[in-house]
């Protein structure tokens, strides 16, 4: 069915059709108002993702008419709906699971709102062949075993002017600046609460196996940097808008070609 149709058929619905459609569609992680009918009331973290976006919405243009916007790992939708709503032109969102990628086509649906929803791991965005103005990659990182890999990847293939990043964070909040280089026996500057850390999470945090990597502050910081992104705000603990730079000199050509397709950029 095409978009249209389904925003057709969707407004159609009423209260009680959308609450009987919401509740068969799973567990919901983005808590969305759909015509009064809320998708995650209980949702462990409050109004999410609602009170995060409170934190940080003032930094994102109010008009994004014309702009092209990929939200990397969307699950239900939350943000590429804030994104439409602020006049983005072509909005794609991409997730590898399905159920979440439903849900997210029923929500924009019931909001009339026509926005792509694909499922395309976040590894595979060469693919796309597309970059776009703003590139969201919100509460992803932690869930990857090869987190740098997916910044570098995003750098690369999808960001053309604004990426837009959120993090868990575990560990020192604290920053200080670091020399360029280090003697081998240098050992002590790891032992700084300041140092760049993630955190590997062998088994589970919070009930959770597809916790990997939690960094600290520095540690997210330094990933951005490294991978090529300008840190212009930090509006929220947790998050960072950011522009592109250059990547890390030393970490040019680390992304094998065979991952790739070969494309370069
Ligand atoms: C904690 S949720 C964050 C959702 C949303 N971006 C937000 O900030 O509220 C993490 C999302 O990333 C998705 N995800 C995890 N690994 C992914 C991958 N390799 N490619 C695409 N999506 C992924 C999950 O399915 C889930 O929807």
């Amino acid at each position: 069915m095409t978009n249209a149709a389904s925003i057709d058929r969707a407004r159609l619905l009423s209260p009680a059709e959308i609450r009987k459609k919401v509740g068969e569609m799973g567990q919901w992680f983005h808590n969305i108002n759909l015509k009064g009918v809320q998708t995650a009331p209980d949702h462990f973290l409050g109004d999410y993702p609602n009170v995060k976006w409170q934190r940080f919405e003032h930094v994102i243009p109010r008009d994004l008419e014309g702009m092209s916007v990929l939200d990397a790992g969307c699950n239900a939708g939350f943000y590429s709906i804030q994104m439409k709503l602020r006049g983005a032109g072509r909005v794609l969102g991409i997730d590898y699971d399905d159920l979440y990628l439903e849900q997210a086509r029923f929500a924009a649906a019931v909001k009339g709102l026509d926005i792509e929803f694909r499922n395309l791991s976040v590894y595979r965005v060469a693919e796309l062949r597309e970059k776009f103005d703003i590139v969201l990659f919100m509460g992803v990182l932690y869930h990857l075993r090869h987190p740098l890999l997916a910044l570098d990847l995003l750098r690369q293939f999808a960001v053309k002017d604004i990426f837009v990043f959120q993090s868990m964070l575990r560990g020192s909040g604290e920053i200080e600046d670091l020399e360029e280089d280090y003697s081998f026996s240098e050992a002590d500057v790891f032992e700084g609460r300041a140092f760049p850390r993630m955190h590997f999470i062998e088994k589970k945090y919070s009930g959770d196996p597809t916790n990997w990597w939690i960094p600290n502050r520095a540690c997210a910081e330094a990933m951005l940097r490294s991978a090529g992104f300008r840190i212009l705000e930090h509006p929220e603990k947790e998050v960072y808008v950011c522009g592109r730079a250059e990547p890390d000199s030393s970490a040019h050509g680390c992304i094998p070609s065979w991952l790739t397709g070969g494309r370069d950029d």
